[in-house]
């Protein structure tokens, strides 16, 4: 069969391509080889997908090329996606920091995406056994038979969560395409330990911290959670994009407080109060009960306690330096960091420089967010980047 445009992926960045390109007439073709559509977005924000972020910038994002992103991000903006939510009658509110969640499910947001590129062919269950250069265009031999496109898509996604049908075929088009791959990692994904560093997180598995976590000048204020195999929640997620095997982070448990100076205070009006009940005002009980018994001071008193004791307390709470030995990998990780290096697309586009005709498109990209709806800011921009250059 003959189309117009090939999209490759039925996911986020995929179907909203396949609705702008719809609209400029052409004939779309879009496949998948999942049984259904956008599985991610089914799943995303607890079930109620975080479809974007107000706070939407290029500083949200990490690449090898951070302007990159910048100008489809400022062709599609947040609101922009927010006036068509709002026209498909979805529901939505504001969680916090600009974070838009539905207020129902999720599968809303891909029930709009299906109806905006009413017209266009859906295959699901559909494999691609390969991808060649045709007279005019491309040639896509299909589970379902050949395809001649004049212009291919690529909105196959990245590597994360390999158990909902993630594959690396974008990156495989890509180098058989000449462009070149910025290493991959998983990202916005809970941190490891070894062993040995597991005594204080272990006994404090399922508490919940607010707590600032740093990794070279990138700091992020947010929940942190002690897990059995080491750390995760928001604040660690987020840090998790930019930490690389052997790199320290740096963990304040007490923002915004001065333990040092809380603890000469409260000593200086002496009793026989303990460095625990002390830490227990500042802290959760057991993170202070934790902490004191890492020091070796459980049960001794604020008054035995020299300044260079105390400030020692203040400098395991405000700045507790960990060395994760891993992440919990792709299995988990929301998102994967690098893909296709951008240096071979054109910012306005999508379109690899030096391969007309064929676009990528979403999370394939060397492009990616922080948590907090930005990564799908990026699938709707550079989707509709290359959807209505098409
Ligand atoms: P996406 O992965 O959505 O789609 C790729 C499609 O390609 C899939 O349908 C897949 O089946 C198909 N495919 C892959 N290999 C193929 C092959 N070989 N042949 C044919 N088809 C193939 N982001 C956000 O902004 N807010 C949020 O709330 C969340 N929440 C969230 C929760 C969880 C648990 C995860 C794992 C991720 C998130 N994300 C998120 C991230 C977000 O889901 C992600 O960035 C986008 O889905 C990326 O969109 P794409 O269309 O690029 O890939």
């Amino acid at each position: 069969m003959e189309c117009d445009i090939l999209i490759i992926g039925a996911g986020a960045a995929g179907l909203f391509c396949a609705g702008s390109a719809q609209a400029q007439g052409a004939r779309v073709v879009v496949m998948d080889h999942a049984t259904r559509p956008a599985e991610k977005i089914r799943i995303s924000g607890g079930g109620r997908c975080n479809f974007t972020n107000l706070a939407t910038s290029r500083e949200r994002f990490l690449s090898a090329n951070p302007r990159f992103c910048a100008s489809a991000l400022a062709a599609y903006s947040p609101q922009d996606f927010v006036a068509l939510v709002d026209q498909a009658g979805i529901a939505w509110h504001e969680k916090t920091l600009g974070q838009l969640f539905c207020d129902g499910k999720a599968t809303q947001i891909t029930e709009m995406l299906i109806r905006r590129m009413e017209g266009a062919e859906l295959w699901l269950e559909t494999t691609l056994n390969g991808l060649t250069r045709g007279a005019d265009g491309f040639i896509a031999q299909t589970s379902r038979g050949v395809v001649r496109a004049g212009c291919v898509v690529v909105a196959s996604g990245a590597k994360s969560i390999p158990k909902m049908g993630a594959t690396g075929l974008g990156y495989d088009l890509a180098r058989q395409f000449g462009l070149d791959i910025v290493e991959t990692r998983p990202g916005l994904v809970p941190l490891t330990f070894a062993e040995q560093d597991l005594a204080l997180c272990k006994p404090l598995a399922g508490l919940s911290v607010e707590a600032e976590i740093r990794h070279g000048k990138t700091r992020f204020r947010d929940a942190l959670l002690f897990t059995h195999r080491g750390l995760s929640g928001p604040a660690v997620l987020q840090i998790s994009s930019y930490w690389q095997p052997g790199d320290t982070v740096e963990i304040d448990l007490c923002p915004g407080a001065d333990l040092a100076a809380a603890l000469r205070d409260r000593r200086g009006q002496g009793g026989r109060v303990a460095v625990g009940t002390v830490l227990s005002a500042h802290l959760p009980a057991r993170l202070a009960e934790a902490v004191t018994a890492d020091l070796g001071l459980t049960g001794a008193r604020l008054a035995d306690q020299n300044n260079k004791t105390l400030d020692g307390i203040a400098a395991r709470i405000h700045r507790w330096q960990v060395r994760p030995v891993g992440s919990e990998g792709y299995r988990t990780a929301e998102v994967t960091v690098g893909g296709v290096d951008t240096r071979g697309l054109d910012a306005r586009t999508m379109q690899a420089r030096d391969a007309p005709g064929l676009y990528f498109i979403g999370e394939c990209v060397d492009v990616t967010g922080w948590l907090g709806g930005y990564n799908f800011q990026w699938a709707w921009a550079s989707a509709h980047a290359a959807g209505v250059s098409l």
